[in-house]
Formats: C-alpha cells, sequence, structure tokens
C-alpha cells in the first residue's frame, strides 16, 4: 500500500471484500449478490424530481448529482453493486458526434453515418475527454459501500445507433454496411474498439471494480455474422482490458443462439436475457464463467407470489455452479405506473434471505421455501 495511505483503483478492488466481484470471479459467496440494470431511472420518484430540471445529459454534466443517482438505488434497494449513471451514446459526444437523447424513443442522431469520410471524422477518444464522469467515479469510489460497474456500449450497438440514426427494429442499413462495405465497417468496428478501451481502462483508473460492455442490439445477427464481424472485436477488446484486473461482463439481449460465442469473447461474465433458461445458458457457455441475469424484467409488473416463486426458479437454476449474479434479463421497464421502490427492495431482500449459505445451504433453503 503506498505511504500516502491512498489506495489505488487496483488496491481498492483486490482489498475490499465484495460479493459481488467473488461472484463474478466463481469464487464461494455468502449469498447470491444482485444488481438491476437500469436500477437508477424513471421508477424512481427522487429521479423524476431531479430530470423535471436536468437532462439525462445534464446530470452526466454535474458530478455531486451524478453519483448521487447512482447512490440512490443503493440506498433504497440494498443492491451489492452500483452501476453509473449516464448512457452508451456519452462518449460518441467527445468523438464529434452530434446526439440526443429522446424521451420514450432513445438516441436520435441528425447526421447519421453513411459514408467513409463520416467515420474519418469521427475523433479518436482520448481520456482527457469527459472529465465530469472521472470525476463522478472519484466521488463515488469515496462514498460507495459497494463496488462500481462502470461501462461503454459495445461497437455493434454503437455503431446501430450511428449508422441508423435512431432505435431501429431490423437494422437493416447498419447490415448492409456490413456485408455491403466490409471495409468501412471494420475501420468504424476499430475505431468504437479504441474507445471502448480507453473509456473503460480510465474509469478503472478513476475507481471503477468492474466493466460492462452492453451490446444490446447484438441479438439481431446470425450466429454467423456474429463470428465474423463482431467477435474478433469484443476479443480484442476484452484482451485489451485483461490489464486492467477488473472483471469484464458483456451482455446482449435475444441472444440465445449465440451464447456459446460469447464463451469466447475473454468476458469473465456473461449476461443472460429471460428467453433462455440458465441451464440451457450454462451448457452453451461451459463452466469457468460467470453468469449473470436473468429475470423477464416484466415479471416486476406481476403480483408477488407469482415474482418471488419466478425469482427462486432463476436462483436454483443460477445455484447450481460456481459464479452467479442476479439480475434481470434486460433493464427496468418503465411503465405507467411504474415499478414500485418497494418492490425492488423486497425482491433484493428475498434474493439475498433465499441463497445466503450457512451449513448445508440447499437443505436450508428448500426448508424455507418448499416450492414444485
Ligand atoms: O442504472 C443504470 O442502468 C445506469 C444508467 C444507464 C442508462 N443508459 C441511463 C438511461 C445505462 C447503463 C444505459 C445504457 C444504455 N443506453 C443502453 C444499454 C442498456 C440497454 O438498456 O440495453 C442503451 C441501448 C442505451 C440507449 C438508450 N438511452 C435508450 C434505448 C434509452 C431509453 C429511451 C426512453 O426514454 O425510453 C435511453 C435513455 C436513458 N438512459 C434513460 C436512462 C435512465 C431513460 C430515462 C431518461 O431519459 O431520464
Amino acid at each position: 500500500m503506498p505511504d500516502s495511505g491512498i489506495l489505488t483503483a487496483k488496491e481498492t478492488t483486490m482489498t475490499v471484500p465484495s460479493t459481488f466481484l467473488d461472484a463474478c470471479r466463481g469464487k464461494p459467496v455468502d449469498h447470491i449478490p444482485v444488481w438491476y440494470m437500469r436500477q437508477a431511472g424513471r421508477y424512481q420518484p427522487e429521479y423524476r424530481k431531479i430530470r423535471e430540471r436536468y437532462s439525462l445529459v445534464e446530470i452526466c454534466q454535474h458530478p455531486d448529482l451524478c453519483a448521487e443517482v447512482t447512490m440512490l438505488p443503493v440506498q433504497q434497494l440494498g443492491v451489492d453493486a452500483a452501476i453509473l449513471f449516464s448512457d452508451i451514446m456519452i462518449p460518441l459526444g467527445a468523438m464529434g458526434v452530434d446526439f440526443e437523447i429522446r424521451e420514450h424513443v432513445g438516441p436520435v442522431l441528425d447526421a447519421p453515418i453513411t459514408r467513409a469520410a463520416d467515420i474519418d471524422h469521427l475523433r479518436p477518444f482520448t481520456s482527457d475527454a469527459l472529465p465530469h464522469v472521472f470525476e463522478t467515479v472519484r466521488i463515488l469510489r469515496r462514498e460507495l459501500t459497494v463496488p462500481l460497474i462502470g461501462f461503454a456500449g459495445a461497437p455493434f450497438t454503437l455503431a446501430s445507433y450511428l449508422i441508423e440514426g435512431k432505435p431501429s427494429r431490423s437494422y437493416i442499413r447498419t447490415k448492409q454496411m456490413m456485408w455491403g462495405e466490409p471495409e468501412m465497417w471494420r475501420a468504424l468496428m476499430d475505431k468504437l474498439a479504441d474507445m471502448v478501451v480507453t473509456y473503460a481502462e480510465a474509469q478503472v483508473e478513476a475507481g471503477a471494480a468492474a466493466i460492462q460492455l452492453f451490446d444490446s442490439w447484438v441479438g439481431s445477427l446470425s450466429v454467423r455474422d456474429f463470428r465474423t464481424y463482431v467477435l474478433p472485436t469484443v476479443q480484442s477488446i476484452f484482451r485489451r482490458l485483461q490489464t486492467t484486473g477488473v472483471p469484464l461482463i458483456y451482455f446482449g439481449v435475444n441472444t440465445g443462439e449465440l451464447l456459446s460465442a460469447f464463451a469466447e469473447t475473454g468476458a469473465t461474465v456473461i449476461g443472460v436475457d429471460w428467453r433462455v433458461p440458465l441451464a440451457a445458458a450454462r451448457e452453451r457457455v461451459g463452466s469457468g464463467i460467470a453468469l449473470q441475469g436473468n429475470l423477464d424484467p416484466v415479471l416486476l409488473f406481476a403480483p408477488w407470489p407469482v415474482l418471488q416463486r419466478e425469482t427462486a426458479a432463476v436462483l436454483d437454476a443460477g445455484m447450481t455452479h460456481p459464479g452467479f449474479i442476479f439480475n434481470l434479463g434486460h433493464g427496468v421497464a418503465h411503465h405507467q405506473p411504474p415499478v414500485e421502490v418497494g418492490t425492488l427492495r423486497r425482491l433484493t431482500e428475498f434474493v439475498h434471505e433465499y441463497t445466503r449459505r450457512a451449513g448445508n445451504p440447499r437443505a436450508r433453503i428448500e426448508e424455507a421455501y418448499p416450492h414444485g
């Protein structure tokens, strides 16, 4: 430890005990750790209040406020990890991309990428860009009692917004470039991969204890196309991020058929959506990689006994192998009326209690919660 008593990011992650980090590494845990994608967001009355005064991008530009928004779900729900409040589009702004995050739509661009010159014009991302983001991470490293997950959008998912100019169902323009202009595609993937690596390294340097790569829309690809046009880029990102020493999580939606290829990415943890039974996911991924997931996020709107029963089923399947983190299969959905904070708090408590290990864990679990 340095004489100053100040821990570097690496020392922090290695010395502070954490159920979440242990589970990422497949180490024994005394309960299954929990966090939720979109655990900070519009279902929270406090968040809605802040959004009356600040846009999402403005929140990200104010480190104290952004840290507060990041910490709120930790305080309210008792989750085992925080995720930096930001958006996958934020670092693209630092590359010169003009975007807007439109409510109930998502990221929208006035000038989507259509030709090679547009890719040339993307500025390389440097670690002195976005100082407010790294300041937020430094505040969180001081304030949080649980690890902070940093994140970036993955090249395919970012490219889909850059090329389509808005959220898409079919990704026609994206696939047209991928198949028809392979050199342009490679140039774009490489440029985005460099950004992801630099941005993620800087987040770890500032105090992030894990990195999640969101490839939300990669499930739109066939396995053949994933292997040809995306896998090498993701492998290169994770290879370069190995030196950070933090767990690396790879997540996408609708990726059931891609999971065996996901196992070749070099990820420490693979996120699984709710469509795939965890037993099948485990078979496809093999052992030695942790899984994260995979409750249907819409179950948060179901009656409590149903939510509890389905959560227990996910936990039973997840706990058969070391290395499991409970999460939703995608983010907390926004709907009117919204999910209640109390529901997520109760769910977190249930996961902890149901999986707490002492003596013979399975026997205790079955005894306390007989089901099925
Ligand atoms: O708590 C957290 O999970 C951290 C914050 C976070 C946000 N976006 C905040 C946000 C994270 C990790 C993201 C990543 C992100 N952004 C992804 C990958 C994860 C996923 O959901 O698949 C994607 C695809 C985006 C792009 C994006 N940004 C979309 C599709 C939307 C929703 C648009 C809408 O209004 O329905 C956004 C906006 C956004 N990002 C919100 C939040 C909390 C919505 C609320 C708001 O505008 O305040």
